[in-house]
């Protein structure tokens, strides 16, 4: 894979979020590390127009939350469709239960104190920045609160400032 900067990238993040996916990845080689997927999340900038950020919200009942909050860094991975099948399967069970890295058949790159999957089309590698609960008293929709979160399992919310981008071919690039 090679760097690019992130002002060349070319994409519809709508689209790239929640249709194609992405898997929220951290570890590091000696503790190991899990990943899982995700389709909720934004890309843009706070605290200062040169500072990219992914957004990414994290329920506190996964494995991935774990190493997520162990690590300074988590990455983004954006996979080609034909794994699609193996996106299912990663965002329906739990690094807990399975080895779900080796049975999706990808390959962990440990790097920039993150890791990423060998197989991915698109890395953002993240900084941790900012880490928040989300709180009942901030939903302005109660009706939003109630439908996803009636068992209290409410979600993290992670600002990573991406420090890195790599791209296997051109297909993100303006
Ligand atoms: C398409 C898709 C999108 C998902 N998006 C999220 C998300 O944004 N946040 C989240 O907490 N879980 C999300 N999940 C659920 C987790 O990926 C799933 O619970 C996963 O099994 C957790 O694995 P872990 O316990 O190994 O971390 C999504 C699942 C799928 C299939």
């Amino acid at each position: 894979m090679r760097e690019i900067n992130y002002k060349e990238m070319k994409f519809n993040p709508f689209n790239l979020i929640g249709d194609e996916w992405m898997l929220i990845s951290a570890g590091n080689e000696k503790t190991g590390c899990n990943t899982m997927t995700a389709s909720w999340g934004h890309l843009g900038s706070i605290w200062g127009s040169n500072d990219p950020t992914a957004v990414v919200y994290i329920r506190q009942s996964r494995y991935t939350k774990q190493f997520v909050d162990a690590e300074t860094h988590f990455t983004l991975c954006v996979m080609d469709k034909s794994f699609k099948k193996q996106m299912g399967y990663l965002g329906s069970v739990s690094g807990r239960d399975e080895d779900k890295i080796a049975k999706a058949g990808l390959t962990p790159v440990f790097s920039d104190q993150s890791v990423y999957f060998q197989e991915a089309k698109l890395v953002l590698i993240c900084k941790k920045v900012y880490v928040q609960n989300l709180q009942e008293s901030g939903f302005v929709e109660k009706a939003t609160l109630d439908k996803f979160y009636a068992n209290g399992d409410m979600h993290t919310m992670y600002i990573g400032k991406i420090e890195k981008v790599l791209v296997r071919d051109d297909e993100y690039i303006a």
